[in-house]
């Protein structure tokens, strides 16, 4: 059903199907991409806010499987164990259909998977290629949906979506994305905030130089390097190159 205002009166769910009535703008499909931390979740779970479009933090569904396995013991060469997982994970949207919670055999684990022990074992878990492939068919399918979206990860411009309207790199050096997440976890231990930077560069490299997908700027991507900005001006550059795709295109 669309309003005389362009918006799209659609169902959100509280997995990835259906449940309740809202409203998500006619938009573009978004890739938002780049390195533990950059912010894309939080930058790109407002700017969704603000533009009435839907998001999907992809992150959440490697961190929910790598979780899921730590509990049971699965290591990353067990492949057929670890590829079933993939259906005990689902994403939960919130009532602006921003899919940004996660929930692992029905229990939600969002708080659980961003903690320390997913953190150091994520990256190798989403290297493993027929892990990575189980997933892709989920990605492209929320993205389908209808709607702008906008989808967090980390090839989501160059594997998932490459035909995008617009790719955004978000970037910030690994000392400010280290300090970031210090801060997230209220750390004011300078030996555990050493650490963090260590994991993070250690995360980074695994990330960047896998076989399967790795983490590159998409060639035709608008990079926005956030280390001397505040949250609401990386919310705001976000938006104007989403603005300037949905003029670009229609706003389709
Ligand atoms: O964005 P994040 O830090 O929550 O991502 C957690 C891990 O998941 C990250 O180390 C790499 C992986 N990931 C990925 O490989 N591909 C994606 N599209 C999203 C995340």
């Amino acid at each position: 059903m669309e309003s005389a205002a362009g918006a799209i009166l659609r169902s959100v769910t509280t997995t990835e199907g259906t449940e309740q009535s809202m409203g998500i703008r006619h938009g573009v499909v978004v890739a938002l991409d780049g390195p533990s931390s950059s912010g894309k979740s939080t930058v790109g779970a407002e700017a969704a806010r603000r533009l009435r479009y839907r998001f999907c933090d992809t992150g959440l569904l490697y961190r929910a499987v790598t979780w899921l396995a730590l509990e049971r013991g699965i290591s990353p060469s067990d492949l057929a164990a670890l590829v079933a997982l993939v259906p005990e994970v689902q994403l939960i949207a919130d009532a602006r259909g921003r899919l940004r919670r996660v929930e692992a055999s029905g229990a939600d684990v969002t708080a659980e998977v961003r903690g320390a022990a997913v953190d150091r074992a994520v990256s190798d878990y989403s290297k493993v290629p027929e892990l990575r492939a189980a997933l892709i068919g989920r990605q492209r399918a929320m993205a389908g949906e209808g709607g702008g979206i906008i989808m967090a990860g980390r090839d989501i411009g160059t594997v998932i979506l490459p035909d995008a309207a617009v790719k955004i790199y978000l970037n910030a050096s690994p000392e400010v994305r280290a300090r970031r997440r210090a801060a997230q976890r209220r750390t004011t231990d300078e030996a555990q905030a050493g650490q963090i930077l260590a994991e993070l560069r250690a995360r980074d490299s695994i990330d960047s130089n896998r076989e399967t997908a790795p983490l590159r700027t998409a060639s035709d991507a608008v990079i926005i390097h956030t280390d001397g900005n505040g949250f609401k001006e990386t919310v705001a550059a976000v938006i104007r190159a989403i603005r300037a795709a949905e003029e670009d295109t229609g706003g389709r």
